[in-house]
């Protein structure tokens, strides 16, 4: 199958090269027709957010109102923090002006005069390649006043975030683009009627805002016949951890996910086992390495086994990988991203650091494994947005599949050679 986004295209990134292959047919075609069309083709592909969580983004659109009573604007999500994650930096390298070309359709479609792009701030060299994408495509005349000689006009900017995994929000992004602290907001009300400056606001990922140049050339007919149908397209499998061919690896959804292990990422070095794959970044209920023949990588698939396909950020982790400190290392990262506005996730994040933390010292209770999943319920559907769900899930995740790695570091289970009898390490650490 043709890839629809990283295209393996010499400099295709440039311009020139990008408009010789057919580049910006799809925003002509698009001008041709009424902007509602436009949402309702998009509607019909049943193209579905790559941002995380796999809105149906027609719907999406369908939402902001037709009135221009107030500016309309549009986010373009590329802030990419989540650990696992790195494929919207491939567009920004690879394929740009696909992303443009898909922003202008959307602004266009929605009656949108402002795009902004919010960026990564790690990412500096992608900035310098997409500002680089923006200023060819204002000089052509694709972007500004009258684009491509019609009345329709728009501007894209730039934002680059300051490191906050949490601007990654949809409501934080909109309150860190307006210079305020990158706060998550309460919903309702949406961003769709109040968003940004409290006017009506589109947030769409990067990936998806690829997708909808072939969409609109191709029709929506054509897309909906690759991957599985109900959540159609290919995807960027993003795949780190214990492979031999780290990478981001376009597919049709619903590939198999040791077909992307073995076949495209390469195996695992040294044709180890794997204990643990996290499907979808670092906040998605993991997998055993025992539960993943005949997975299949499409939303459907991954909900019906109680997981989520997320960014499709792959990590996978061989057999000699300590669980524990794996879990450790992800509850570190939601500890320090958690931007501390609501109490569950403030606190509990820092509570489940700390329990992680001892047993993996040695130090643990038997109870600590209880009072982990109590910490992470009692985050999980109780918090703002929903970092809380983010940072809970791997903790009852994780413990859930992998009891035993969790158990066998309990010091009260640890088993000591005299007569086989049980100590607590207590009793020996801290005598009297
Ligand atoms: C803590 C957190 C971080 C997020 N980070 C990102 C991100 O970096 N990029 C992104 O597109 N969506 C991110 N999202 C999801 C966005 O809130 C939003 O759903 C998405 O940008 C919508 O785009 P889509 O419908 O095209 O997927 C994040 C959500 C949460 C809760
Ligand atoms: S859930 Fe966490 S990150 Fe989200 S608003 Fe509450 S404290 Fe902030």
């Amino acid at each position: 199958m043709e890839n629809i986004i990283l295209k393996n295209i010499k400099n295709y990134h440039k311009l020139d090269v990008y408009i010789q292959h057919g580049g910006y047919n799809g925003l002509k075609k698009a001008l041709g027709m009424p902007p509602d069309s436009v949402t309702e083709e998009v509607k019909k592909s049943n193209l579905r957010g790559r941002g995380g969580a796999c809105f149906p983004c027609g719907l999406k659109w369908s939402f902001m109102p037709k009135s221009n009573d107030k500016p309309k604007y549009l986010c373009c999500n590329g802030d990419e923090s989540e650990p696992g994650s790195f494929k919207d930096r491939q567009i920004f390298e690879f394929n740009p002006h696909q992303f443009i070309e898909g922003t202008l359709i959307a602004c266009y479609a929605m009656g949108i005069k402002t795009a902004y792009v919010y960026i990564r701030g790690e990412y500096y060299p992608w900035q310098l390649m997409l500002q680089k994408a923006v200023d060819d495509a204002y000089a052509k005349g694709l972007i500004g006043k009258n684009i491509l000689g019609t009345d329709f006009s728009t501007d894209i900017f730039l934002h680059r975030g300051a490191g906050a995994y949490i601007c990654g929000e949809e409501s934080a992004l909109m309150n860190s683009l307006e210079g305020r602290r990158g706060y998550p907001r309460v919903k309702p009300p949406f961003p769709a009627n109040n968003g940004l400056w409290g006017c009506p606001t589109t947030i769409n990922n990067i990936e998806t805002l690829a997708n909808i140049p072939p969409i609109i050339e191709k029709g929506a007919d054509w897309f909906l016949k690759i991957g599985e149908p109900k959540h159609p397209g290919t995807l960027l499998y993003g795949v780190s951890g214990h492979v031999n061919k780290p990478g981001v690896y376009e597919l049709p959804s619903g590939t198999l996910l040791t077909e992307i292990i073995y076949d495209y990422a390469g195996g695992i070095p040294g044709n180890k086992k794997i204990k643990m794959i996290i499907p979808g970044g670092s906040s998605m209920p993991p997998f055993r390495g025992d539960e993943i023949e005949g997975l299949k990588m499409d939303q459907e698939s991954l909900k019906a086994k109680g997981s989520s396909i997320g960014t499709a950020g792959i990590i996978v982790m061989d057999e000699d990988t300590d669980i524990v400190k794996v879990l450790k290392r992800i509850a570190k990262f939601y500890y320090h991203e958690s931007c501390g506005q609501c109490t569950p996730c403030r606190e509990g994040c820092g509570w489940m650091l700390r329990i992680l933390d001892r047993i993996d010292k040695g130090l643990g209770r038997t109870e600590d494994i209880k009072l982990l999943v109590d910490v992470a319920n009692n985050i999980e559907g109780n918090t703002i947005c929903a970092f809380g769900d983010a940072a809970a899930w791997p903790v009852k995740f994780t413990i859930q599949k992998f009891l035993p790695e969790f158990e066998s570091k309990i010091i009260d289970n640890i088993k000591l050679p005299d007569n086989n009898k049980v100590h607590s390490l207590r009793e020996i650490k801290e005598p009297g």
